[in-house]
């Protein structure tokens, strides 16, 4: 782990007497010493070869649909990310209007759209229940790409809930019982204590789903694949829905 110098942080925590100058500003973000400087030239060619070098292949403008393509990109960066290569940012809206993210992990892909589960009762769930639309946003870091999805939600089955609910850890499935996910929490002895009780309620037995622990299936309007190319000079291609298939074009960078 590194560890930044504290004077170093501290000045980030402390507005400079002269920052209300354009170029000053400039400076001081282009020298913060937690935020990495854009790549040279040499950089480029040292530490970005092998990704770019694979994110040359052209043929990905002819597809004619983009769900194919986002399950290749998962393979692939299941290949090679550290981990969690299913992780993608969920973004949703309160009922105020205010937009509000967090990482979720997609559960199963295919022509309808994109599975994920958690709690109905948590800040996500009730935004889903207000206003069942969403984005989500998937980076690799190690394949150096982003895919972009905007659609409506609905509610997976109570079957299809009940099959990746049975498939998880049954410390897993205890957890969804002990935690009243995004509700206000005093001490972890609290969440241990409430682990303990499950444990001891369902001792002996199989731990069913809780109704409340349940899935949610983005259907995309919407699919943009971004890859890096040298000099920001990046390629992005969107899909967007027509009639029973998609449309497709470029855009600039
Ligand atoms: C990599 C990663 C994957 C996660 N996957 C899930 C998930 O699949 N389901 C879930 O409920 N929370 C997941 N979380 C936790 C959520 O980000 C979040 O803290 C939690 O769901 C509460 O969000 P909310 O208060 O907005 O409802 C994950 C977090 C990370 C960092």
């Amino acid at each position: 782990m590194t560890h930044l110098a504290a004077d170093k942080v501290n000045a980030a925590l402390t507005v400079p007497p002269d920052a209300d100058g354009r170029a000053v500003r400039y400076r001081s973000f282009m020298t913060h010493a937690a935020i990495p400087p854009s790549p040279s030239r040499e950089e480029y060619a040292r530490d970005y070869a092998a990704a770019l070098a694979a994110n040359g292949d052209e043929t990905i403008f002819d597809r004619p649909e983009p769900i194919g393509l986002l399950i290749e990109w998962l393979a692939q960066a299941r290949a090679h990310e550290i981990n969690d290569p299913n992780a993608m940012a969920l973004s949703t809206v309160d009922v105020d209007g205010w937009p509000d993210s967090r990482m979720v992990l997609l559960k199963d892909v295919d022509v309808r759209g994109l599975t994920f589960y958690s709690n109905r009762e948590s800040a996500k769930g009730r935004q889903l229940q207000a206003r069942p639309a969403a984005a989500v946003l998937f980076h690799w870091k190690s394949l150096r790409r982003q895919v972009r999805l905007r659609g409506t939600v609905e509610p997976v089955t109570t079957v299809e809930a009940d099959a990746y609910f049975a498939s998880r850890a049954r410390e897993s499935r205890i957890g969804a019982w002990a935690s009243d996910q995004s509700r206000p929490l005093d001490s972890r002895e609290t969440l241990e204590a409430a682990v303990a009780r499950e444990e001891s309620r369902f001792d002996g037995q199989e731990v069913p789903r809780p109704e409340h622990w349940t899935g949610w299936r983005l259907v995309p309007t919407v699919m943009e694949f971004w890859r890096d190319r040298p000099f920001r000079l990046h390629d992005r291609l969107r899909f967007e829905r027509d009639g029973e298939g998609w449309s497709r074009g470029r855009l600039y960078p």
